[in-house]
């Protein structure tokens, strides 16, 4: 078994094209993930965010080591996850544009951690960092869950390159 393994590790990895193109293949939920230091406060557009476990109740975001939000949710030591709704795919392109202030003109109040918690959406998590952990060009941040609020409004969806609508379920 060990063997097996030794013979694995040392296999190349597939090139970053065909890995993007397989992963465009996955149907992810859309969310802004919101930071603030001191008066800087910033949202950006993010997909790579996962639950990871109730006990204590923890998520995680998987942050561009590039991007300006990394260093204000590592240095400010929160975040929050706001899962935007069907309507809300406006937000999704304002927020990966870098825009300066991009809060300034969304609706939005302070959360109890202090970061921006944007109106409208189907839920948003507060979270307080408890691990960061580097990896090639990201990091992932874990965080435990503060504060929570959920509607059942329905959430914007990516894939392919694409944002798309999900229809609500006969029932649901
Ligand atoms: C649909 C979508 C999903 C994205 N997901 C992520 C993500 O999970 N992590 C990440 O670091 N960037 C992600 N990005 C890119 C950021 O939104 C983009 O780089 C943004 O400009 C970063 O903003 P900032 O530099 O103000 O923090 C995504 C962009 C789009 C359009």
């Amino acid at each position: 078994m060990k063997q097996e393994l030794r013979e694995a590790s040392s296999l190349a990895s597939i090139d970053e094209a065909r890995f993007k193109a397989t992963m465009r293949c996955m149907a992810s939920t859309v969310t802004v993930i919101t930071s603030r230091l001191g008066a800087v406060t910033n949202g950006m557009t993010a997909t790579a965010v996962c639950s990871v476990s109730a006990t204590p109740p923890s998520i995680l975001v998987v942050i561009n080591q590039s991007s300006r939000s990394h260093d204000l949710i590592e240095q400010g030591g929160s975040f929050a996850v706001n899962i935007l709704a069907a309507e809300q795919a406006a937000l999704a392109h304002h927020f990966a544009a870098k825009t300066d202030d991009p809060l300034q003109e969304v609706d939005h109040r302070s959360g109890v951690t202090g970061v921006p918690v944007i109106e409208g959406c189907v839920a948003q998590l507060e979270c307080v960092v408890e691990t960061k952990v580097a990896t090639g060009t990201h990091s992932i941040f874990i965080g435990r869950v503060v504060a929570v609020e959920e509607t059942d409004r329905l959430p914007l969806m990516y894939r392919n390159g694409k944002v798309l609508w999900l229809e609500r379920a006969s029932g649901g």
